[in-house]
């Protein structure tokens, strides 16, 4: 078992979170790059993994990306928040009333996201076609937060660029130098699209198509890229003359559990290089 050193882990639980194949992906990754570009950053569980140069960092999910910036501008405002939200069913269920829109401060909405995620059941984010959270109250007699790790991540966080749109937007600047991460919502084999739960919206084959459409470009740019998706005849053809690396994957959050140990691919434009040795070796990872 192995694990970064920067000891930082995401502070929300999140659908297709890569925390515990993190170590596998990173060996995966060019060894050198500028900036690390990672369009649809969820959790945040690779960027988090260990100090990149630079990194830019993106999604589509608003209410996450206001929680970023908000644990960016002040954490501890966020903190303070947090420990005045006692983990009781009447408050969550109130809470859950509210709209996004309907907090005065970035600060309020982060710490709501971040409460209902973490308290609600199987730590799901799920909203409605209105944008209202609609996941149920979870029964977790827990501590739903750590403000240390929270302060790590502010710290990380105040060297990231952090954008809100789709991942077609935010790579206009990357260059040769740079290296991006994709973890789109997975295809699912039998044609459904997997994890839409994320934002009102959903990816679909039109999303995945697209998608394949910017790396064929940015690979005509130079730009050194990853995709993670599911192993199926529809996502092999996507990515055809390029290179497609098997990764063991663990899936917390699925009530079948043969369904959990499953075979997923790491699409790339490069060769790819197991590097685990050469990251124990420098420091990276640490055996845990
Ligand atoms: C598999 S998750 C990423 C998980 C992340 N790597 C982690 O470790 O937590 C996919 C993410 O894509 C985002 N997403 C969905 N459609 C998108 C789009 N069109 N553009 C950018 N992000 C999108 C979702 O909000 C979600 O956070």
């Amino acid at each position: 078992m192995v694990r970064f050193k920067n000891n930082i882990g995401p502070f929300i639980k999140w659908v297709g979170g890569k925390q515990s194949i993190a170590d596998q992906l990173l060996a995966f990754f060019p060894k050198e790059f500028d900036c690390l570009y990672e369009p649809f950053v969820g959790g945040g569980s690779i960027f988090m993994a260990t100090e990149w140069k630079n990194a830019a960092i993106s999604d589509v999910n608003g209410w996450l990306i206001d929680t970023y910036k908000a644990i960016r501008d002040d954490w501890k405002q966020v903190a303070d928040l947090l420990d005045n939200m006692p983990n009781e069913k009447p408050f969550f269920l109130e809470l859950r009333t509210k709209h996004p829109n309907d907090y005065t401060t970035h600060f309020e909405r982060a710490a709501a996201f971040i409460y209902l995620n973490k308290t609600c059941f199987r730590g799901l984010f799920r909203v409605n076609k209105k944008g209202f959270f609609n996941v149920p109250y979870g029964e977790y007699n827990r501590r739903y937060y750590d403000p240390g790790n929270l302060k790590r991540v502010g710290e990380i966080l105040s060297k990231v660029e952090i954008f809100q749109g789709d991942f077609e937007l935010c790579l206009s600047n990357a260059t040769e130098k740079d290296f991006v991460y994709f973890d789109p919502p997975y295809y699912k084999l039998g044609g459904h699209s997997d994890f839409n739960r994320y934002t009102p919206d959903q990816f679909k084959e039109a999303e995945h198509l697209r998608l394949a459409a910017l790396c064929r470009e940015l690979d005509q740019r130079n730009i050194r890229w990853a995709v993670s998706n599911s192993d199926t005849p529809f996502t092999r053809e996507l990515f055809q003359g390029f290179y497609a690396t098997p990764v063991s994957a663990r899936r917390e959050i699925n009530l079948n559990p043969k369904a959990r140990n499953i075979q997923e691919l790491l699409f790339t434009n490069y060769k790819v290089q197991t590097r685990t040795v050469e990251l124990l070796e420098q420091g990276e990872l640490v055996l845990a």
